[in-house]
């Protein structure tokens, strides 16, 4: 079974995805995409001998060339980990039930247009929540709207500020995704 996995940063999770089905001779990460030729997850698709393709914001939304090659590929699941561009329609369709998204809040808190990495954790500690976590889930059309697969959470004080939440958040983000990941998978 193949994977694709999309990120637009530093790629932390896609690191974490590769290792984790490293030893696993059933499911491959075949294909990391960014929109971000200077992306980290780029990097590490490199290291791992993966294939890297780099892509703009047209080529997204224009879609076929980039389904073609998922197609070409034998993707079954595409993981959003860390990309920041919305998926068109076109491209929802022609993988219906087949994207799946990390987001770093329990949606549908802290989600939507413009809610992303730290902005999440800024409007968590600004409506002083006693709990935040990471939320699995399908893409529709709509941002961070789909169906949820699963939630993790973690609990928060008085003590915490920024960095503390983007390490708690990480530290789910390492234990859970890439195995809910492979449950989904075995899924589909
Ligand atoms: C993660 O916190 C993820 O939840 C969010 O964007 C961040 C990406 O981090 N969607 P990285 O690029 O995987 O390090």
């Amino acid at each position: 079974m193949n994977l694709a996995l999309f990120a637009s940063g530093t790629g932390s999770n896609v690191k974490n995805i590769i290792d984790f089905f490293k030893k696993n001779e059933t499911i491959n990460i075949v294909l990391v995409v960014s929109n971000n030729s200077s992306a980290g997850a780029l990097i590490h698709a490199k290291n791992n001998d993966i294939e890297q393709l780099t892509i703009d914001k047209d080529a997204l939304n224009e879609s076929t060339t980039i389904c073609e090659t998922l197609h070409e590929q034998e993707v079954e699941l595409v993981v959003l980990a860390g990309f920041l561009l919305k998926i068109p329609e076109k491209f929802i369709s022609n993988f219906k039930g087949k994207i799946i998204n990390l987001h770093p809040s329990l949606l549908p808190k802290f989600g939507g247009k413009g809610m992303y990495g730290n902005n999440v954790h800024k409007a968590v500690l600004a409506a002083k929540e006693k709990k935040t976590g990471i939320t699995i889930h399908f893409v529709n059309e709509n941002y961070d709207e789909g169906a949820i697969i699963e939630q993790f959470e973690t609990v928060l004080t008085n003590e915490d500020d920024l960095s503390s939440i983007v390490e708690k958040i990480k530290k789910l983000e390492k234990l859970y995704f890439p195995s809910t990941i492979e449950r989904l998978i075995y899924k589909l």
